[in-house]
Parts: structure tokens; sequence; C-alpha cells
């Protein structure tokens, strides 16, 4: 707790949200709607030049604005490194419990989420951590936790549930402290605090990333999990833009966007993940869609985006207010350019999904060969399947020696009725038959977006800490020649045939003609193929063990697919961290042009994510040599 006195006047400042009063950390603030966005309530909640002028000298060079200065010159310490807990630089506790104080009490000090699995917490609950030990794969408590993230290994593996309740559980990688967002003047003040006081700062949403984006050891953490306001513009109006749209805060998560749109009649371009935060890493990362190969992808949906900047400013981001930030930020990757409050995107109208599942496997009529043969008549296809506005998620597994299985999980067959989607995949059935390959498909047709997403898309599980994955962006080219062709169906069978599970889209994301252009990768404009695989280890593989895993997957098993795609990408948010050459596999051309802005917008590398923009000028020295989060951030 802070000294009475200091907390009382903190209080004070934090109770009178008045307009124009002197005292105040967060106020209230009229705020001008761009076209017409509605404005949220948390919008209207800021901190203000005039709201900070009520700070004394001590607070204020934790709290202040950046200097309007761009020639702003990097915070350095004596080491390079971020402020660490323990360093003598980081906050005391009462610096901390102001900063609760100015936040309305939104700071939450972090207990990693399997707490209550150790001893050594005060959190210990056996039954507790039971619970939570069958939950562990459900995205869903990862999500509603303002630390925790979805790929533990990321974060430095640093507090599993275990039955072992004497093991270690440190904070680890995990954020020191979050902030749980409900207003613009908390990230506001979050900004300026982390910023001025040198510290790590991570924006973490629902913690999907494959990465570790979300995370960080010694950070402080934005958490906009709750700031989940939906408002539907029938009328939306801008230069650009006359039609139906809809504004969602940096909380709003796949299925809820979708329940939504399905009460309103419009269609949300989102993502398959049903608990993806659609609004926050998703859409800044590109973000395909069910929908993508008719409508592109979900960053080329947006139309506005409302955003506190490294300088702690909050802006309105469109095509004709600040366009440099407005193409960077659609696509150029979260967590780099500024904390995205909400998000204004066009929608699209109601349309009509064929849903179809089926699976086939070797076995005593279908041998390895001919199981083969009937994967490589699918994927002869992906340019029709794709051309039609169709996107298809398939497995193909190798389940023992020359043994497999493919299952269509599902095939998404967008504005097609059940007649429209037979005669598309006949050709391939027919050939199936001929093979001697019987299917039984489950095909349905739904009227509507919502219903044919929730029947086709099961929830996935996460938080495995045995995994790690890697994926690529195949271009059309591949399938202009025989060759081409050849050698791509060969990259992936090898894949399958050395044990690792193909996790596949097939689709497109090309930009809508006339809407306006922004740096998702340009990879995703000529792909009909998002393939993922994966490596996996034991639960006691060491470290050493561990990273030669890692290493031989990144090498030798996606080195076969860049090696067959040699100009082609890969879809940052769904990647290997490991990926050589990032810059161009995750953003193509458009690295430069990103560098320039981030130096521009962020001259301090107050924003970090590994494998983000400007990410190699910064290193994790992590605890345990693997690439996670656990460790100091310091300068390269
Ligand atoms: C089960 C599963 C299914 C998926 N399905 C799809 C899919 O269908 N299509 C697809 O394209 N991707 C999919 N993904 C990948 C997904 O898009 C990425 O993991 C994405 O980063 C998730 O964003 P998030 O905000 O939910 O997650 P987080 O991990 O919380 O955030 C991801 C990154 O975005 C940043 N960020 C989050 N919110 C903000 C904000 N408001 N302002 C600034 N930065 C922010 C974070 O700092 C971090 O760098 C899936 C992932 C999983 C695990
Ligand atoms: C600011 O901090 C210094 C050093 O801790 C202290 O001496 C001074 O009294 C503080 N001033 C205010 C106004 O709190
Ligand atoms: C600094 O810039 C912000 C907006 O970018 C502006 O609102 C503010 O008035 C400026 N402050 C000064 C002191 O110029
Ligand atoms: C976060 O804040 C919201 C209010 O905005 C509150 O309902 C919720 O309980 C808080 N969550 C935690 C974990 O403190
Ligand atoms: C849906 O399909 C019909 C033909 O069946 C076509 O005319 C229409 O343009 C398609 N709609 C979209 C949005 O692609
Ligand atoms: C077919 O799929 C639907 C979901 O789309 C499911 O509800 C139904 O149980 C499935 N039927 C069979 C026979 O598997
Ligand atoms: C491609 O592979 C098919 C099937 O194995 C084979 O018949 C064909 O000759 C190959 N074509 C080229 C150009 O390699
Ligand atoms: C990890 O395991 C390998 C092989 O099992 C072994 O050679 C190596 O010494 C181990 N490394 C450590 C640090 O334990
Ligand atoms: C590298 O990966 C390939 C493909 O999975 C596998 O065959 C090989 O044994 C691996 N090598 C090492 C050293 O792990």
């Amino acid at each position: 707790m802070a000294p009475p006195s200091f907390a009382a006047a903190a209080l004070l400042a934090l109770s009178l949200v008045a307009p124009g009063s002197a005292e105040s950390a967060i106020t209230q603030v009229s705020v001008e709607s761009t076209s017409n966005a509605p404005v949220f309530d948390s919008e209207t909640l800021q901190v203000t030049d005039a709201s900070l002028s009520t700070l004394n000298k001590n607070q204020s060079a934790y709290f202040a604005f950046a200097k309007n200065d761009s020639s702003l010159q990097t915070r350095t310490f004596s080491n390079g490194c971020k402020v660490f807990p323990g360093d003598w630089l980081w906050p005391s506790n009462w610096v901390w419990s102001l900063f609760d104080d100015f936040l309305d009490g939104a700071l939450i000090k972090t207990v990693p989420l399997a707490a209550s699995c150790y001893k050594s917490w005060p959190q210990y609950n056996a039954e507790t951590c039971e619970t939570l030990t069958s939950d562990w794969t459900n995205s869903n408590i990862h999500a509603a936790d303002p630390a925790s993230v979805m790929w533990p290994l990321f974060e430095g593996r640093s507090c599993l549930p275990t039955t072992d309740s004497s093991a270690s559980c440190t904070v680890g990688g995990y954020s020191s402290y979050a902030v749980n967002v409900s207003s613009v003047g908390q990230i506001q003040l979050a900004v300026n605090f982390a910023r001025n006081a040198g510290l790590r700062l991570v924006v973490k949403n629902t913690g999907h990333d494959f990465n570790g984006k979300s995370t960080g050891a010694g950070a402080l953490g934005i958490w906009t999990h709750n700031l989940k306001d939906i408002d539907y513009i029938p009328h939306y109006r801008s230069s650009g833009y006359n039609g139906p749209a809809v504004k969602m805060g940096a909380g709003v998560q796949a299925h809820e966007i979708y329940e939504k749109a399905n009460e309103l009649g419009f269609t949300a371009v989102g993502g398959e993940g049903k608990t993806v935060g659609v609004a926050g890493g998703y859409v800044l990362g590109g973000g395909h869609s069910p929908l993508s190969s008719i409508y592109g992808l979900a960053a080329d949906q947006v139309l506005s985006l409302d955003v506190v900047l490294a300088n702690g400013r909050f802006v309105t981001v469109t095509e004709e207010n600040n366009p440099d930030l407005f193409w960077a930020i659609r696509g150029g990757g979260g967590g780099t350019f500024g904390v995205v409050t909400s998000v204004t995107s066009r929608v699209q109208p109601k349309v009509g999904v064929t849903v179809s599942t089926f699976s086939f496997s070797t076995g005593t009529d279908v041998s390895a060969d001919t199981f083969w043969a009937g994967v490589r008549s699918y994927m002869e296809r992906f340019p029709q399947n794709a051309d039609a506005g169709t996107y298809a998620y398939f497995w193909i597994l190798s389940t023992g020696t020359d043994a497999f299985t493919f299952l269509m999980n599902p095939f998404f067959a967008v504005n097609h009725t059940l007649a429209q989607y037979n005669a598309l995949v006949k050709p391939w059935y027919n050939d199936l038959e001929d093979l001697g390959i019987s299917i039984t498909p489950n095909s349905t047709y739904y009227d509507n977006f919502y219903d044919a997403w929730m029947a086709g898309f099961p929830l996935e599980t996460v938080a495995s800490s045995v995994m790690m994955t890697g994926s690529r962006l195949f271009p059309r080219s591949n399938w202009e020649d025989t060759t081409s062709f050849n050698a791509t169906f060969a990259a992936l069978k090898e894949t399958v045939v050395a044990g690792h599970p193909l996790l596949a889209f097939n689709m497109k994301a090309e930009l809508v003609n006339g809407y306006p252009s922004n740096a998702a990768n340009p990879a995703f404009r000529n792909t009909l193929l998002h393939a993922i695989t994966s490596t996996s280890w034991t639960d006691t593989a060491n470290n050493t063990e561990i990273k030669t895993n890692m290493e031989n997957f990144t090498n030798n098993v996606l080195g076969k697919w860049r090696a067959v795609s040699p100009d082609a990408g890969a879809y940052m948010s769904e990647s290997d961290i490991l990926e050589p050459n990032f810059q161009q596999a995750f953003y193509g051309t458009n690295y430069a042009r990103l560098y320039k802005l981030k130096q521009r917008y962020d001259p301090t590398g107050l924003f970090y994510a590994p494998t983000g923009v400007g990410s190699e000028n910064w290193v994790v020295k992590s605890e345990d040599g693997l690439p996670d989060q656990n460790g100091r951030l310091c300068r390269a």
C-alpha cells in the first residue's frame, strides 16, 4: 500500500473524473467521432496535458507524455537493457501502488495461472490445481487470465500444471504486472509509465500468439481482453467507403463478433479459431478467414483504428488521418506501433455456406501410393477451389509405417449451395472413386456464416509445451507448371512421411479491387496454400535436445518448403519463431518502409515483440537458452 497521504491524493485525482477537473489523472473528454463510428465510453476517459498538470515533478517523471521531439534519443541504461525486477531502477512498491491508484485499482501483480499447483505459492490448492490441469488446453482460461499465454514453451515453461507440488513455479517470462484495461486513459498511463521508467511493455489480449509475442519477463502488461464493446454502423461514410461497418473494442473475440453479426444480419471477416482476439493480434498481423478467398484478409476490411501511440497520445488512424500508420498497422504486426483500443471494419452481406467433413486413410484396400494419389488429385485442384471462393482446412497425418490419414476438417464452401458444392468437388470425388478410396462426406448447407462456422470449426486445444510450429504461404506459381507442382507435392508429402502433421488451408487472400493497400505480407496475395506443420519432443527432453530438434525443424523440415517456394513467405501469426530472415518471410517488400515507420513512431523501442518489425535491434537473454521470453530484454 502507498503511504496514506499519497494514496489519498491519488484516489482523489481519480475520483474526480468530471470535465475540467484539475486533479484528475484520467479525465472525461469529449471525443469527436470520425465519420459516423460511435464513440465508446472507454474512449472518453483519457489522460490529457491538463489532467497531468496536477502531478508533482516526481510523479511527472513517471507519468508524463513523451516530449514532442522527433529526435528523441533512445533511453539507455548502463547495461543496455530494459529495467528488470531487482534492478535499483525498478520502481519501488510505493511507485507501483501510486500507479495502481492512478489506474483506479486496475493493476494486477502477476500470479502464474498454475500457482495453485505449487506449495511455494499462497495460492496452493490441490483441488484448484486439479481443475486447472484438466482445463489447461482450453484457450478460454488463458484468455481470461491477465498474464497467461497459450504457448507456454515461449513463455519459458516457468510454471506448468504439475502433480509435484514441491517443484518450482516462478513468474518467469510472464509479465510482472498487468493493467486490466477498461479505458483509454489507463492505456496512456501504462504506456507513459513503461516508457519513462524504461520498463519492458507487452500487450496481451487473449494470449493466442504462437511465438510468445504477448508475454515478457519483467514487463508491464496491458491486458485488453475486457474491451468488449461492439457497435454496428449501418451507414458508415468516409472518402473511400460508404456502407455498413462494425466498431469493435480491442478485446472482442471471434465468437463474439460472429454472434453479433448473425443477430444483426451481416457477415464479419474473422478467423476460424473461436477464441482468437479478432480486433487484436489477429487483424494486426493480417488475419486469414474462412471468407478470405472472397473478401481477402481481415486487415483489408479495416476502415479506422483508435490507437495509443508510444508517446502516450491517443489518435484515430484512417486513410485520411495518419495515412502512413493506417497502412502500417493493418498487417504490420501486433504489439509494434501502438496499442489499438478499437477497430472499425467494413462488414459483408449475409451469405450461405456448405460445410463438408470427411476422411480417408490407408488400409487393406488403400495402399500408401493410392492414398497419395488421392491427395494429389485434391491438391491439383487448389486453384479452382480457391477461385470459387472456398476455404478448406485439411489435415494429413502419418499414423504408422506407410499408414496415413486425410481429414477434411472442414471444406468451407462460402456462397455455395449443396448442389454447387457437389459440382465443385465432383471431379476429385470421381478420382477417389476410381482409385478405390471411399468417402462418406457429411455435407450440410447453412444459410448464414455463424451457424456454418459453429458447425465447422471445433474449439482447438492449446498450451502444449512439447511442440512448435512453422508454416509457409505457397504461391499460385507453384501450380502453374507440372515441374513446380510435383516439387511442391513431393515436399509436402516428405514432411508427412517423416512424421510431421500437415495442417493446411487451401485459400486465397487477394486484395479486393478498390480496397486500400496495407502492410499485410505480400506473400498472402498470391497464395493458394497456407500450410502449417510442427515438430514435437517428449516431455523429458532436455533443453539441448529441444534446441537441436527446433533447429532441425527450421532448417531441414521447413527448409524443404522454402526450397520449393524461394520467393514466397510465411504468415507471422502462425509461424516458426526461428524463421530465418523473418523480415523477408513475414513482411516481404514492405519491410523497409515498416522499419522506417517504426523508428518514427516508436523511437525508443517501447514496443517489442519477437519477430516484430524492429525486433532485430533487441535480444531476449533467455534463462534456458531457448527462444522464449524468460529473460532480460536488451539492445542487440
Ligand atoms: C487455436 C488458434 C486458432 C487460430 N486461428 C486463426 C485464424 O483462423 N486465422 C488467423 O489469421 N490466425 C489464427 N490464429 C493466429 C492468431 O491470429 C494469432 O495468434 C494472433 O496473434 C492472436 O491475436 P490475439 O490478440 O488474440 O492474441 P495475443 O497473443 O494476445 O496477441 C498477439 C499479438 O498482438 C499484439 N496485440 C494484441 N492486441 C493488441 C492491441 N490491441 N494493440 C496492439 N497490439 C496488440 C500482442 O502484443 C501480440 O504481439 C489462431 C491461433 C490459435 C492459437
Ligand atoms: C521528490 O523525490 C525526492 C527524492 O526522493 C524527494 O526528496 C522530494 O521530496 C520529492 N518531491 C515531491 C514533491 O514529492
Ligand atoms: C504534443 O503533441 C500532441 C499531439 O500529438 C498535442 O496534443 C500536444 O498539444 C503537443 N504538446 C506540445 C507541448 O506541443
Ligand atoms: C478486470 O476489470 C473488469 C472491469 O473492467 C472486471 O469486471 C474484472 O473482474 C477484472 N478482472 C480481474 C482479473 O481483475
Ligand atoms: C455468389 O455466387 C453467385 C453465383 O452463384 C454469384 O453471382 C455471386 O457474385 C457470388 N457472391 C459473392 C459475394 O461472391
Ligand atoms: C454432420 O455434421 C454436423 C455438423 O455440421 C453434425 O452436427 C452431424 O452430427 C454430422 N453427422 C454425422 C452423421 O456425422
Ligand atoms: C509429375 O509427377 C507425375 C506423377 O508422379 C508424373 O507422372 C509426371 O511425369 C511428373 N511431371 C514432371 C514434369 O516431372
Ligand atoms: C541432454 O541429453 C543429451 C542426450 O540424451 C545428453 O547427451 C546431454 O548431456 C543432455 N544435456 C544436459 C544439459 O543435460
Ligand atoms: C531432422 O528432421 C528429419 C525430419 O523429421 C528427421 O528425419 C531427422 O532424423 C532429424 N534429425 C535430427 C538430428 O533430429
